[in-house]
């Protein structure tokens, strides 16, 4: 079948790729783009690993079509951090241990940030539920939350807790190394 020519833009930066038309938007973004922050956990929608942003969307990538991003604007785990001063939730994620194998954190990651866009102070009920499509074989849900309540906070406040952590060339929460900007 023939391939087809997708025109988008991905955490800030226009992109320009040609996928086969069943090609899902995960495989593009892991094997076309290297952007591998974001997992296959099913591939069936049910675990969330795969979780990113079209369009202000939280939707699950597994389940979209490359083909379909023609014209969206797509927003990933490696675009949360800024050059190399990890986002608020990196950092909470970081200091509440809220991971451990890591597999679920680009998910969990961006799942937040969809919450915290729509609702900047979030209670303990509304984060669990906001993540409940979001499974972690290995941390617990209870760091996780408290690091979601924790950046919501740090947001707020800023200067309060000291935001502007740097990776210090190290892999980001959930993401690829920030050596660079990714837009
Ligand atoms: S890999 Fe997409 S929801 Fe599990
Ligand atoms: S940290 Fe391993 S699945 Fe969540």
């Amino acid at each position: 079948m023939a391939a087809v020519l997708v025109s988008t833009t991905v955490n800030g930066d226009a992109v320009e790729y040609s996928c086969a038309p069943r090609e899902s938007l995960l495989d593009v973004l892991r094997n076309r783009l290297g952007l591998t922050g974001s997992k296959e956990g099913c591939g069936t929608g049910d675990c969330g690993a795969c979780s990113v942003i079209v369009d202000g969307r939280l939707v699950c990538a597994c389940l979209m079509l490359g083909a379909e991003m023609d014209g969206r604007t797509v927003e990933t785990v490696e675009g949360l951090a800024d050059g190399a001063t990890l986002h608020p939730l990196q950092t909470k994620f970081l200091e509440h241990a809220a991971l451990q194998c890591g597999v679920c954190t680009p998910g969990f990651l961006m799942a937040s940030k969809a919450l915290l866009a729509r609702n900047a102070n979030p209670t303990e009920e509304e984060i669990r539920f906001a993540l409940a499509g979001n499974l972690c074989r290995c941390t617990g849900y209870d760091k996780i939350v408290r690091a979601v309540s924790a950046a919501a906070a740090e947001l707020a406040h800023p200067a309060k807790s000291g935001t502007g952590k740097k990776t210090g060339g190290k892999k980001a929460a959930g993401g690829k190394a920030t050596g660079k900007k990714k837009g």
